[in-house]
């Protein structure tokens, strides 16, 4: 029988992930059928229903609320697209009613909301897994071979830094308010989420952040408030030692920019954005040297690398080095893939790649870097994940109960 999947939110993401699902399809690694979508916006709900038919073949029924959607459908998971502020309402009944979750990062609005959502998946005895996708892009799979392989020896630091996007509206609105979960939390979770993959857990924080911009303006000229931070300057330390330097500028103007390298005894690994296919650049100190790796060799440093059987799929190679595809399949492939590990986690009862628990540390990371400022000192991931001074949520949390 198949594993009758729902959506909910059915804005942008929510439409992505839908040619996600048109990509594993035609990959014929699609491992479960889209059967209903919701949305409380008629616009949005009926566009869906469109786009889902025209890239599957079959129309999923439509709900303009999650419970009739529930009362009227048998679903085994669903997938959360909506903002942030709903996605622990909408998992918390989806688990009383017995099925699966993959949420959208960040995972909840607040640390404390994650942590009751995690709670609520185990009480449940559901999956709860968290749709990340910059780590399961080949090229981060092949530079965490590297790392593991000892490329550059032992790693001592990581930087993370990325400059643009002016002063306008980044994707929608609401991304630039604290009580929606703000910019910095929106995109931070992705490089949190990333520099653990690479270099394992972090456990503390300090940073520094602004609101550079107190409005926006969105692609029609119009002004939007924003309240949420746009800027954050920080640094991590790893449980192993490493530290990472941490950049989220969303006000760049001028020259913008992107750089994450991986530092070790013995090298270095310049790791390019995200979903552009574009090589890794391994420099290895050799006798007192450097020396580029070439893109050849790479691969010989990791005789056992191969990618999973669904991305091998998807980006046709199982030991890609660097890929070409426009940036819509690029990222389709990236959510297909995370779709059939969630779905495949449900059905063999094993933990899904990024956990719930996974995805509660991605925020509460970023949060700390908030929390910091606030407290004038460093903290740990333990105490924001603990919920003990953290003056930032707390003010989102009163602004929820208002
Ligand atoms: N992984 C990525 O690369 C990536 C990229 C973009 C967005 N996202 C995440 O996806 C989520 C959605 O972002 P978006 O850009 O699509 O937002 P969006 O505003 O475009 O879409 C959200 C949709 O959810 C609907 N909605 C809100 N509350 C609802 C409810 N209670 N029931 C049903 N529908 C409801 C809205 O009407 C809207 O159509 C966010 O968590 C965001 O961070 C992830």
């Amino acid at each position: 029988m198949s594993f009758a999947m729902g959506l909910i939110g059915c804005g942008v993401m929510g439409r992505r992930h839908v040619i996600g699902m048109k990509q594993l399809k035609a990959a014929g690694k699609l491992n479960f059928d889209l059967v209903a979508v919701c949305d409380i916006m008629p616009a949005n709900l009926l566009k869906m229903a469109d786009h889902a038919e025209e890239l599957l073949g079959t129309r999923p029924q439509q709900f303009a609320d999650f419970d009739s959607m529930l009362k009227a459908t048998k679903l085994d998971g669903i997938i959360v697209t909506t903002s942030p502020e709903m996605h622990t309402e909408v998992a918390e009944k989806a688990f009383d009613a017995g099925i699966h979750v993959m949420v959208e990062k960040p995972i909840t609005l607040t640390v404390s909301e994650g942590v009751r959502l995690v709670e609520a998946g185990k009480k449940a005895n559901r999956k709860l897994a968290v749709a990340e996708n910059y780590r399961r892009d080949p090229i981060n799979r092949l530079g965490k071979a590297l790392i593991e392989s000892g490329a550059v020896g032992t790693p001592f630091l990581a930087t993370q830094e990325s400059n643009g996007g002016g002063e306008f509206v980044i994707i929608t609105p609401w991304r630039h308010r604290k009580d929606r979960g703000g910019i910095v939390i929106d995109m931070g979770v992705h490089y949190t989420d990333i520099l653990e993959f690479y270099l394992g857990p972090i456990d503390t924080v300090a940073g520094m952040n602004a609101i550079v911009d107190k409005q926006r303006t969105d692609h029609h000229g119009t002004k939007h408030e924003a309240d949420a931070e746009d800027l954050s300057v920080g640094v991590m330390r790893f449980q192993n030692g490493a530290i990472a330097n941490w950049l989220l500028n969303v006000a760049g103007r001028g020259e913008g920019s992107f750089s994450r390298m991986i530092y070790g005894t013995s090298g270095s690994l310049a790791i390019p954005g995200d979903r552009t296919g574009k090589p890794l650049r391994l420099v290895q100190r050799r006798d007192g040297k450097d020396v580029t790796v070439e893109q050849e060799d790479l691969l010989k440093l990791v005789p056992d690398f191969h990618l999973d059987d669904v991305t091998a799929a998807l980006f046709k190679g199982d030991r890609l080095t660097t890929y070409d595809m426009t940036w819509a399949d690029i990222d389709a492939n990236l959510l297909g893939i995370e779709q059939s590990d969630f779905v495949d986690a449900a059905i063999n009862n094993r933990e899904p790649e990024v956990t719930g628990e996974q995805g509660l540390r991605s925020l509460a990371l970023v949060f700390g870097l908030l929390e910091s400022e606030l407290l004038k000192r460093m903290v740990t991931l333990d105490e924001i994940l603990e919920g003990k001074d953290s003056p930032y949520q707390a003010e989102i949390e009163r602004g929820m109960k208002a």
